[in-house]
């Protein structure tokens, strides 16, 4: 089963199939928008808000994404297995380098 997975602020997709990780799918996909580091959940860089579609999380460093931001939709996308077709925004402290016209 695969899924579509949508950077809003660039229109960037890429197909992610299920076990697969957010991150991972950009990656394999060329797509660089989301910030990449440990992709193990420790680091935080590649922080993202889901808006819309569900998904699964694997565990988490609670340093660098609280109970509370996960709640409001936030999660780290080395770390996020889509269930269904996700919109995502990218929200981590390295975003800046990334710039809108990548
Ligand atoms: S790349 Fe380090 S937490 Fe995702």
């Amino acid at each position: 089963m695969k899924f579509i997975v949508e950077i809003v602020e660039a229109g960037s997709t890429s197909t992610c199939s299920k076990g697969e990780s957010v991150l991972a799918s950009m990656v394999r996909s060329n797509i660089k928008r989301i910030p990449s580091g440990c992709h193990g959940g420790g680091c935080g860089v590649c922080k993202i808000r889901i808006l819309a579609g569900q998904y699964e999380t694997g565990k988490m460093n609670r340093n660098v994404l609280t109970i509370e931001e996960e709640r409001e939709g936030f999660s780290l996308a080395c770390k996020t297995f889509a269930e269904e077709d996700l919109e995502i925004t990218v929200v981590g402290h390295m975003k800046k380098f990334y710039g809108n016209n990548l």
